[in-house]
Protein backbone atom coordinates (compact mmCIF):
# COMPACT_ATOMS: atom_id res chain seq x y z
CA UNK A 1 0.00 0.00 0.00
CA UNK A 2 1.20 3.59 -1.36
CA UNK A 3 1.50 6.70 0.88
CA UNK A 4 -2.21 7.42 -0.99
CA UNK A 5 -4.06 4.61 0.24
CA UNK A 6 -3.01 5.44 3.71
CA UNK A 7 -3.97 8.81 3.73
CA UNK A 8 -7.57 7.41 2.12
CA UNK A 9 -7.35 5.30 5.12
CA UNK A 10 -6.95 7.79 7.72
CA UNK A 11 -9.71 9.75 5.92
CA UNK A 12 -12.21 6.94 6.17
CA UNK A 13 -11.16 6.58 10.32
CA UNK A 14 -12.49 10.01 10.78
CA UNK A 15 -15.40 10.01 8.22
CA UNK A 16 -16.71 6.68 9.21
CA UNK A 17 -16.25 6.79 13.14
CA UNK A 18 -12.88 4.92 13.38
CA UNK A 19 -10.67 6.91 15.25
CA UNK A 20 -10.61 10.65 15.70
CA UNK A 21 -7.66 12.73 16.94
CA UNK A 22 -8.04 13.66 20.68
CA UNK A 23 -9.38 17.09 21.85
CA UNK A 24 -9.81 18.09 18.64
CA UNK A 25 -11.89 21.16 18.62
CA UNK A 26 -8.84 22.56 20.69
CA UNK A 27 -6.58 22.08 18.33
CA UNK A 28 -5.82 17.99 19.29
CA UNK A 29 -2.89 16.57 21.05
CA UNK A 30 0.03 14.95 19.61
CA UNK A 31 0.01 11.04 19.91
CA UNK A 32 -3.00 10.93 21.62
CA UNK A 33 -6.44 9.41 19.64
CA UNK A 34 -10.17 8.52 20.41
CA UNK A 35 -11.61 5.35 18.82
CA UNK A 36 -15.45 6.34 17.61
CA UNK A 37 -18.50 4.67 17.57
CA UNK A 38 -16.96 2.12 14.81
CA UNK A 39 -13.71 2.34 16.03
CA UNK A 40 -14.82 1.10 19.19
CA UNK A 41 -16.29 -2.03 18.26
CA UNK A 42 -13.64 -2.80 16.14
CA UNK A 43 -11.26 -2.58 19.19
CA UNK A 44 -12.82 -4.31 21.68
CA UNK A 45 -13.46 -7.21 18.87
CA UNK A 46 -10.15 -7.60 18.80
CA UNK A 47 -9.50 -7.91 22.27
CA UNK A 48 -11.50 -9.96 22.75
CA UNK A 49 -10.55 -12.13 19.95
CA UNK A 50 -7.38 -12.20 21.60
CA UNK A 51 -9.31 -12.62 25.38
CA UNK A 52 -10.72 -15.67 23.74
CA UNK A 53 -7.53 -16.99 21.89
CA UNK A 54 -4.95 -16.45 24.95
CA UNK A 55 -7.65 -17.03 28.22
CA UNK A 56 -10.79 -18.85 27.36
CA UNK A 57 -9.84 -21.45 25.14
CA UNK A 58 -6.81 -22.49 27.01
CA UNK A 59 -6.24 -24.95 30.56
CA UNK A 60 -3.56 -23.14 31.48
CA UNK A 61 -4.20 -19.03 31.29
CA UNK A 62 -5.93 -16.89 34.15
CA UNK A 63 -6.64 -13.26 33.36
CA UNK A 64 -5.92 -10.31 35.42
CA UNK A 65 -7.15 -6.79 35.40
CA UNK A 66 -4.59 -4.41 37.41
CA UNK A 67 -5.07 -1.05 38.68
CA UNK A 68 -3.26 1.46 35.64
CA UNK A 69 -1.40 3.89 38.99
CA UNK A 70 1.34 1.99 39.73
CA UNK A 71 3.80 2.31 42.99
CA UNK A 72 7.50 4.18 42.38
CA UNK A 73 8.94 0.31 44.14
CA UNK A 74 7.29 -1.21 41.07
CA UNK A 75 9.08 1.17 38.74
CA UNK A 76 12.18 0.72 40.66
CA UNK A 77 12.67 -2.84 40.69
CA UNK A 78 11.52 -3.94 36.98
CA UNK A 79 14.10 -1.40 36.09
CA UNK A 80 11.57 1.20 34.40
CA UNK A 81 13.13 3.82 36.49
CA UNK A 82 16.41 3.30 35.42
CA UNK A 83 16.50 2.26 31.89
CA UNK A 84 13.05 3.32 30.26
CA UNK A 85 14.80 6.14 29.00
CA UNK A 86 15.17 7.45 25.62
CA UNK A 87 18.74 10.25 25.19
CA UNK A 88 17.41 13.53 23.66
CA UNK A 89 19.22 16.17 21.81
CA UNK A 90 18.34 19.66 21.59
CA UNK A 91 19.16 21.81 18.77
CA UNK A 92 20.49 24.90 19.81
CA UNK A 93 19.66 27.03 16.83
CA UNK A 94 15.99 25.97 16.07
CA UNK A 95 15.21 24.46 19.35
CA UNK A 96 13.88 21.04 18.11
CA UNK A 97 14.26 18.12 20.65
CA UNK A 98 14.85 14.80 18.29
CA UNK A 99 15.88 11.58 19.90
CA UNK A 100 19.76 10.91 19.35
CA UNK A 101 18.62 8.13 16.85
CA UNK A 102 16.81 10.31 15.00
CA UNK A 103 19.28 13.05 13.75
CA UNK A 104 20.39 12.64 9.88
CA UNK A 105 24.24 12.57 9.80
CA UNK A 106 24.37 14.27 13.17
CA UNK A 107 22.59 16.69 12.15
CA UNK A 108 19.54 18.41 13.97
CA UNK A 109 16.61 16.61 11.64
CA UNK A 110 14.64 19.82 11.09
CA UNK A 111 17.21 22.53 10.34
CA UNK A 112 20.30 20.76 9.56
CA UNK A 113 22.74 22.57 12.50
CA UNK A 114 25.07 20.58 13.90
CA UNK A 115 25.36 23.05 16.73
CA UNK A 116 23.68 20.54 19.47
CA UNK A 117 23.55 19.39 22.83
CA UNK A 118 25.13 16.32 24.86
CA UNK A 119 22.32 13.53 24.61
CA UNK A 120 20.83 13.58 28.22
CA UNK A 121 17.83 10.55 29.71
CA UNK A 122 14.62 11.22 29.13
CA UNK A 123 12.50 9.09 31.49
CA UNK A 124 9.55 8.02 29.42
CA UNK A 125 7.14 7.14 32.29
CA UNK A 126 4.19 9.34 33.39
CA UNK A 127 4.31 10.65 37.09
CA UNK A 128 1.08 12.01 38.98
CA UNK A 129 0.23 11.89 42.69
CA UNK A 130 -2.09 10.02 44.62
CA UNK A 131 -4.03 11.95 47.45
CA UNK A 132 -4.62 15.86 48.38
CA UNK A 133 -0.83 16.53 49.16
CA UNK A 134 1.34 16.28 46.24
CA UNK A 135 4.62 15.57 47.74
CA UNK A 136 7.57 13.07 46.92
CA UNK A 137 5.67 10.52 48.68
CA UNK A 138 2.78 10.97 47.14
CA UNK A 139 3.43 10.42 43.44
CA UNK A 140 3.05 7.58 41.48
CA UNK A 141 3.38 6.51 37.97
CA UNK A 142 0.95 5.52 35.40
CA UNK A 143 1.85 2.35 33.89
CA UNK A 144 4.36 1.57 30.90
CA UNK A 145 3.34 -1.76 30.15
CA UNK A 146 0.16 -4.08 31.73
CA UNK A 147 3.12 -6.47 32.51
CA UNK A 148 4.24 -5.37 35.90
CA UNK A 149 1.25 -5.91 38.05
CA UNK A 150 0.98 -9.48 36.45
CA UNK A 151 4.65 -10.45 38.18
CA UNK A 152 3.34 -8.57 41.39
CA UNK A 153 0.47 -10.60 41.83
CA UNK A 154 2.10 -13.58 40.55
CA UNK A 155 1.37 -15.44 44.41
CA UNK A 156 -2.23 -13.69 44.76
CA UNK A 157 -3.58 -15.84 41.29
CA UNK A 158 -1.49 -19.00 42.03
CA UNK A 159 -2.84 -18.67 45.60
CA UNK A 160 -6.41 -18.17 44.63
CA UNK A 161 -6.34 -20.61 41.23
CA UNK A 162 -4.18 -23.53 42.93
CA UNK A 163 -2.37 -22.98 39.30
CA UNK A 164 1.25 -24.85 38.65
CA UNK A 165 3.77 -23.93 36.49
CA UNK A 166 3.70 -24.26 33.56
CA UNK A 167 0.70 -21.85 33.11
CA UNK A 168 0.10 -18.20 32.42
CA UNK A 169 -1.45 -14.78 33.13
CA UNK A 170 -3.11 -12.26 31.04
CA UNK A 171 -3.78 -8.86 30.54
CA UNK A 172 -5.50 -6.27 28.20
CA UNK A 173 -5.43 -2.76 29.04
CA UNK A 174 -3.93 1.06 28.98
CA UNK A 175 -0.14 1.82 28.95
CA UNK A 176 1.39 4.85 29.05
CA UNK A 177 4.52 6.32 27.53
CA UNK A 178 6.08 10.01 27.14
CA UNK A 179 7.14 9.32 23.58
CA UNK A 180 9.15 11.53 22.42
CA UNK A 181 8.02 11.48 18.68
CA UNK A 182 4.56 9.93 18.28
CA UNK A 183 3.21 10.06 15.13
CA UNK A 184 2.48 7.44 12.09
CA UNK A 185 -1.14 7.71 12.77
CA UNK A 186 -1.95 5.11 16.13
CA UNK A 187 1.36 3.14 15.29
CA UNK A 188 3.39 5.54 18.11
CA UNK A 189 0.96 7.08 20.72
CA UNK A 190 1.78 8.19 24.04
CA UNK A 191 -1.80 6.57 25.37
CA UNK A 192 -2.57 2.89 24.02
CA UNK A 193 -3.31 -0.70 25.20
CA UNK A 194 -1.87 -4.02 25.11
CA UNK A 195 -2.44 -7.00 25.25
CA UNK A 196 0.02 -9.24 27.18
CA UNK A 197 0.17 -12.55 28.36
CA UNK A 198 3.14 -13.19 30.91
CA UNK A 199 3.43 -17.74 30.59
CA UNK A 200 5.70 -18.88 33.32
CA UNK A 201 7.57 -21.98 32.90
CA UNK A 202 10.55 -24.01 34.32
CA UNK A 203 13.87 -23.12 33.67
CA UNK A 204 15.52 -25.49 30.67
CA UNK A 205 11.56 -25.55 28.87
CA UNK A 206 11.90 -21.70 28.22
CA UNK A 207 13.23 -21.68 24.79
CA UNK A 208 10.49 -24.72 23.56
CA UNK A 209 7.81 -22.53 25.18
CA UNK A 210 9.48 -19.31 23.18
CA UNK A 211 9.27 -21.00 19.91
CA UNK A 212 5.94 -22.12 20.65
CA UNK A 213 4.33 -18.83 21.64
CA UNK A 214 6.32 -17.49 18.44
CA UNK A 215 4.27 -19.52 16.09
CA UNK A 216 0.93 -19.91 18.06
CA UNK A 217 1.41 -15.14 17.88
CA UNK A 218 1.85 -15.25 14.21
CA UNK A 219 -1.07 -17.99 13.88
CA UNK A 220 -3.46 -15.65 15.65
CA UNK A 221 -2.66 -12.97 13.76
CA UNK A 222 -3.37 -14.39 10.37
CA UNK A 223 -6.68 -15.47 11.77
CA UNK A 224 -7.04 -11.90 12.26
CA UNK A 225 -6.71 -11.35 8.41
CA UNK A 226 -3.47 -10.52 8.49
CA UNK A 227 -1.44 -11.72 5.15
CA UNK A 228 1.34 -13.83 6.33
CA UNK A 229 3.45 -12.06 3.35
CA UNK A 230 2.99 -8.80 5.46
CA UNK A 231 4.28 -10.32 8.37
CA UNK A 232 8.43 -10.48 9.24
CA UNK A 233 10.09 -12.46 11.59
CA UNK A 234 12.92 -10.65 13.14
CA UNK A 235 14.99 -11.66 15.92
CA UNK A 236 16.10 -8.79 17.69
CA UNK A 237 20.64 -9.05 17.81
CA UNK A 238 21.77 -10.00 21.31
CA UNK A 239 22.79 -6.44 22.19
CA UNK A 240 19.88 -4.66 21.50
CA UNK A 241 17.90 -6.85 23.64
CA UNK A 242 15.94 -4.99 26.47
CA UNK A 243 17.65 -5.32 30.30
CA UNK A 244 15.35 -8.18 30.98
CA UNK A 245 15.39 -10.25 28.07
CA UNK A 246 16.88 -13.25 26.81
CA UNK A 247 16.37 -13.42 23.49
CA UNK A 248 13.30 -11.20 21.84
CA UNK A 249 11.60 -12.09 18.62
CA UNK A 250 9.62 -9.21 16.75
CA UNK A 251 6.52 -9.74 14.66
CA UNK A 252 6.81 -7.07 12.11
CA UNK A 253 4.12 -5.70 10.25
CA UNK A 254 3.93 -4.65 6.72
CA UNK A 255 2.24 -0.91 7.74
CA UNK A 256 1.89 1.77 5.35
CA UNK A 257 5.45 3.30 6.26
CA UNK A 258 6.98 0.26 5.84
CA UNK A 259 7.77 -2.91 8.36
CA UNK A 260 7.68 -2.20 12.10
CA UNK A 261 6.66 -3.79 15.38
CA UNK A 262 3.40 -5.29 15.46
CA UNK A 263 3.89 -7.70 18.29
CA UNK A 264 6.96 -8.39 20.37
CA UNK A 265 7.29 -12.06 21.74
CA UNK A 266 10.51 -12.30 24.84
CA UNK A 267 12.13 -14.51 27.41
CA UNK A 268 12.34 -12.57 29.92
CA UNK A 269 13.78 -15.74 31.94
CA UNK A 270 13.71 -15.05 35.97
CA UNK A 271 14.26 -11.60 35.72
CA UNK A 272 10.75 -10.04 36.75
CA UNK A 273 9.83 -12.60 39.59
CA UNK A 274 13.65 -12.65 40.76
CA UNK A 275 13.39 -8.82 41.28
CA UNK A 276 10.65 -8.69 42.81
CA UNK A 277 11.05 -11.30 45.65
CA UNK A 278 11.20 -11.61 49.12
CA UNK A 279 14.58 -13.27 50.17
CA UNK A 280 16.34 -13.19 46.64
CA UNK A 281 19.47 -15.02 48.57
CA UNK A 282 16.74 -18.28 48.95
CA UNK A 283 17.04 -18.62 45.02
CA UNK A 284 19.25 -19.39 42.23
CA UNK A 285 17.93 -16.65 39.96
CA UNK A 286 19.89 -16.54 36.33
CA UNK A 287 19.27 -12.73 35.54
CA UNK A 288 21.00 -9.69 36.91
CA UNK A 289 18.43 -7.98 39.43
CA UNK A 290 18.49 -5.60 41.80
CA UNK A 291 18.73 -6.31 45.26
CA UNK A 292 14.98 -5.79 46.89
CA UNK A 293 14.98 -4.25 49.97
CA UNK A 294 11.21 -3.79 49.80
CA UNK A 295 9.29 -6.88 49.16
CA UNK A 296 6.90 -8.79 51.27
CA UNK A 297 6.31 -11.38 49.14
CA UNK A 298 8.52 -14.67 48.19
CA UNK A 299 7.75 -15.50 44.27
CA UNK A 300 9.85 -18.66 44.25
CA UNK A 301 7.53 -21.90 43.36
CA UNK A 302 8.60 -25.82 44.35
CA UNK A 303 9.24 -28.01 42.38
CA UNK A 304 6.92 -30.99 43.04
CA UNK A 305 10.18 -33.81 41.51
CA UNK A 306 12.98 -32.35 43.34
CA UNK A 307 11.07 -30.01 46.29
CA UNK A 308 13.52 -27.41 45.55
CA UNK A 309 12.10 -23.69 44.94
CA UNK A 310 12.98 -22.04 42.23
CA UNK A 311 11.93 -19.06 40.85
CA UNK A 312 9.99 -19.47 37.16
CA UNK A 313 11.23 -18.69 33.72
CA UNK A 314 8.71 -15.84 31.89
CA UNK A 315 8.13 -15.89 28.00
CA UNK A 316 6.30 -12.92 27.10
CA UNK A 317 4.20 -12.48 24.02
CA UNK A 318 3.22 -8.67 24.17
CA UNK A 319 1.08 -6.70 21.21
CA UNK A 320 -0.45 -3.33 20.90
CA UNK A 321 -3.72 -2.90 20.57
CA UNK A 322 -3.69 0.33 18.61
CA UNK A 323 -0.96 -0.95 15.92
CA UNK A 324 -3.56 -4.46 15.84
CA UNK A 325 -6.28 -2.24 14.94
CA UNK A 326 -3.73 -0.32 12.14
CA UNK A 327 -2.59 -3.41 10.54
CA UNK A 328 -6.57 -5.14 9.98
CA UNK A 329 -8.20 -1.89 8.74
CA UNK A 330 -4.71 -1.65 6.35
CA UNK A 331 -5.39 -4.76 5.14
CA UNK A 332 -9.09 -4.72 4.80
CA UNK A 333 -9.39 -1.62 3.24
CA UNK A 334 -10.13 -2.03 -0.69
CA UNK A 335 -11.23 0.18 -3.61
CA UNK A 336 -12.82 -1.54 -6.80
CA UNK A 337 -14.38 -0.33 -9.76
CA UNK A 338 -17.82 -1.17 -10.07
CA UNK A 339 -19.78 0.20 -13.00
CA UNK A 340 -17.31 2.63 -13.49
CA UNK A 341 -17.91 3.49 -9.64
CA UNK A 342 -14.90 3.54 -6.75
CA UNK A 343 -16.61 1.55 -4.43
CA UNK A 344 -14.48 1.68 -0.63
CA UNK A 345 -14.96 -2.00 1.40
CA UNK A 346 -13.48 -2.57 4.25
CA UNK A 347 -13.18 -6.32 4.03
CA UNK A 348 -12.83 -7.09 8.10
CA UNK A 349 -12.91 -10.56 9.43
CA UNK A 350 -16.67 -11.10 10.12
CA UNK A 351 -15.73 -11.71 13.94
CA UNK A 352 -13.51 -7.78 13.80
CA UNK A 353 -16.94 -6.40 11.87
CA UNK A 354 -18.14 -3.71 14.14
CA UNK A 355 -21.50 -3.96 12.89
CA UNK A 356 -22.47 -7.79 12.25
CA UNK A 357 -25.42 -6.75 10.07
CA UNK A 358 -27.51 -3.76 9.35
CA UNK A 359 -31.40 -3.90 9.01
CA UNK A 360 -32.95 -1.05 6.45
CA UNK A 361 -36.14 -0.91 6.12
CA UNK A 362 -36.39 0.13 2.50
CA UNK A 363 -38.63 3.22 3.07
CA UNK A 364 -37.90 5.56 6.24
CA UNK A 365 -41.14 6.72 7.17
CA UNK A 366 -42.84 3.79 7.09
CA UNK A 367 -44.32 2.64 10.46
CA UNK A 368 -45.04 -0.82 9.22
CA UNK A 369 -41.25 -1.69 7.31
CA UNK A 370 -39.78 0.33 10.38
CA UNK A 371 -41.27 -2.39 13.01
CA UNK A 372 -40.99 -5.12 11.49
CA UNK A 373 -37.02 -4.08 10.87
CA UNK A 374 -36.38 -3.63 14.66
CA UNK A 375 -38.47 -6.94 15.31
CA UNK A 376 -35.40 -8.18 12.92
CA UNK A 377 -32.84 -5.95 14.96
CA UNK A 378 -33.91 -7.28 18.29
CA UNK A 379 -33.78 -10.86 17.29
CA UNK A 380 -30.39 -11.06 15.83
CA UNK A 381 -28.95 -8.60 18.73
CA UNK A 382 -29.85 -11.87 21.11
CA UNK A 383 -28.12 -13.74 19.59
CA UNK A 384 -25.20 -11.99 20.98
CA UNK A 385 -22.56 -11.74 18.61
CA UNK A 386 -21.96 -8.21 18.52
CA UNK A 387 -23.37 -4.99 17.62
CA UNK A 388 -26.80 -5.43 14.73
CA UNK A 389 -27.50 -2.06 13.91
CA UNK A 390 -31.59 -0.58 12.49
CA UNK A 391 -30.03 1.36 9.16
CA UNK A 392 -33.26 3.73 9.01
CA UNK A 393 -31.49 6.46 6.37
CA UNK A 394 -33.91 5.81 3.83
CA UNK A 395 -31.58 5.64 1.20
CA UNK A 396 -30.64 1.68 0.16
CA UNK A 397 -27.43 3.04 -1.89
CA UNK A 398 -26.05 4.84 0.49
CA UNK A 399 -27.06 2.44 3.23
CA UNK A 400 -25.37 -0.14 0.99
CA UNK A 401 -21.61 2.15 0.65
CA UNK A 402 -21.83 3.23 4.48
CA UNK A 403 -21.57 -0.34 5.50
CA UNK A 404 -19.17 -1.37 2.71
CA UNK A 405 -17.02 1.59 4.28
CA UNK A 406 -17.44 0.44 7.58
CA UNK A 407 -17.03 -3.05 7.05
CA UNK A 408 -20.28 -5.24 7.77
CA UNK A 409 -20.70 -8.08 6.12
CA UNK A 410 -24.27 -8.22 5.90
CA UNK A 411 -27.07 -6.04 5.01
CA UNK A 412 -30.76 -7.31 5.72
CA UNK A 413 -33.07 -4.73 3.50
CA UNK A 414 -37.36 -5.06 4.61
CA UNK A 415 -39.43 -3.92 1.21
CA UNK A 416 -42.80 -4.22 0.89
CA UNK A 417 -43.12 -7.97 -0.08
CA UNK A 418 -41.48 -8.77 3.14
CA UNK A 419 -44.92 -7.94 4.75
CA UNK A 420 -46.49 -10.21 2.82
CA UNK A 421 -43.46 -13.08 2.07
CA UNK A 422 -42.12 -12.91 5.44
CA UNK A 423 -39.05 -12.63 3.32
CA UNK A 424 -35.62 -10.40 3.52
CA UNK A 425 -33.30 -10.00 1.26
CA UNK A 426 -29.64 -10.39 2.34
CA UNK A 427 -26.83 -8.87 0.75
CA UNK A 428 -23.45 -9.61 1.12
CA UNK A 429 -20.45 -7.16 1.56
CA UNK A 430 -18.03 -8.72 -0.41
CA UNK A 431 -19.72 -10.54 -3.23
CA UNK A 432 -22.39 -8.02 -3.51
CA UNK A 433 -24.74 -10.73 -3.79
CA UNK A 434 -28.55 -10.64 -2.55
CA UNK A 435 -30.52 -13.60 -2.31
CA UNK A 436 -34.08 -13.71 -0.73
CA UNK A 437 -34.29 -15.97 2.78
CA UNK A 438 -37.56 -16.60 4.70
CA UNK A 439 -37.71 -14.52 7.87
CA UNK A 440 -37.97 -18.07 9.75
CA UNK A 441 -34.31 -19.25 8.51
CA UNK A 442 -32.96 -15.60 8.88
CA UNK A 443 -31.73 -16.79 12.95
CA UNK A 444 -29.85 -20.17 11.07
CA UNK A 445 -28.46 -18.51 8.59
CA UNK A 446 -26.85 -15.44 10.73
CA UNK A 447 -25.52 -18.12 13.35
CA UNK A 448 -24.31 -20.28 10.90
CA UNK A 449 -22.59 -17.14 9.14
CA UNK A 450 -20.92 -16.36 12.72
CA UNK A 451 -19.93 -19.40 14.09
CA UNK A 452 -20.29 -20.69 17.56
CA UNK A 453 -17.09 -19.39 18.97
N1 LIG B 1 5.90 -5.75 28.27
C1 LIG B 1 6.79 -5.66 27.16
C2 LIG B 1 6.60 -4.43 26.40
O1 LIG B 1 5.89 -3.52 26.80
P1 LIG B 1 7.27 -3.24 24.17
O2 LIG B 1 7.99 -3.79 22.97
O3 LIG B 1 7.77 -1.98 24.76
O4 LIG B 1 7.30 -4.42 25.23
C3 LIG B 1 4.96 -4.17 23.39
O5 LIG B 1 5.73 -3.07 23.81
C4 LIG B 1 4.01 -3.75 22.30
O6 LIG B 1 3.25 -2.62 22.72
C5 LIG B 1 4.69 -3.32 21.00
O7 LIG B 1 4.97 -4.42 20.18
C6 LIG B 1 3.65 -2.40 20.39
O8 LIG B 1 2.69 -3.17 19.68
C7 LIG B 1 2.98 -1.78 21.60
N2 LIG B 1 3.52 -0.43 21.83
C8 LIG B 1 4.63 -0.09 22.52
N3 LIG B 1 4.79 1.25 22.53
C9 LIG B 1 3.77 1.77 21.84
C10 LIG B 1 3.36 3.11 21.51
N4 LIG B 1 4.03 4.17 21.93
N5 LIG B 1 2.25 3.27 20.76
C11 LIG B 1 1.52 2.21 20.36
N6 LIG B 1 1.84 0.93 20.66
C12 LIG B 1 2.95 0.71 21.39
Amino acid sequence: MGVDKSDDLVALCKRRGFIFQSDEIYGGQKGLYTFGPMGVELKNNLKQAWWKSVVWQRDDVEGLDASLLTSPKVLKYSGHEDTFTDPLIDCKDCKTRSRADQLIDGACPKCGSKNLTEPRPFNLMFKTNIGPVADGSSFAYLRPETAQQIFTNFKNVIDSTGRAVPFGIGQMGKSFRNEITPGKFIFRVREFEQMELEFFVKPGTDEDWFNYWVKARIDWWIEQGINRDNLEVFEAPKNDLSHYSKATTDLLYKFPHGFEELEGIANRQDFDLGSHTKNQSDYKISAKVMKNKDSTTKLGVQDLETKQFYVPYCIEPSAGVERGVFAVLNEAYHEEDVDGKTRIVLGLKPHLAPIKAAVIPLKRNNDNLVNEAKNIKNILQKLGKGRVMLENSGNIGKSYRRHDEIGTPICITIDFDSLDDHAVTVRDRDTMEQKRINTDELVNYYQEYYGKE
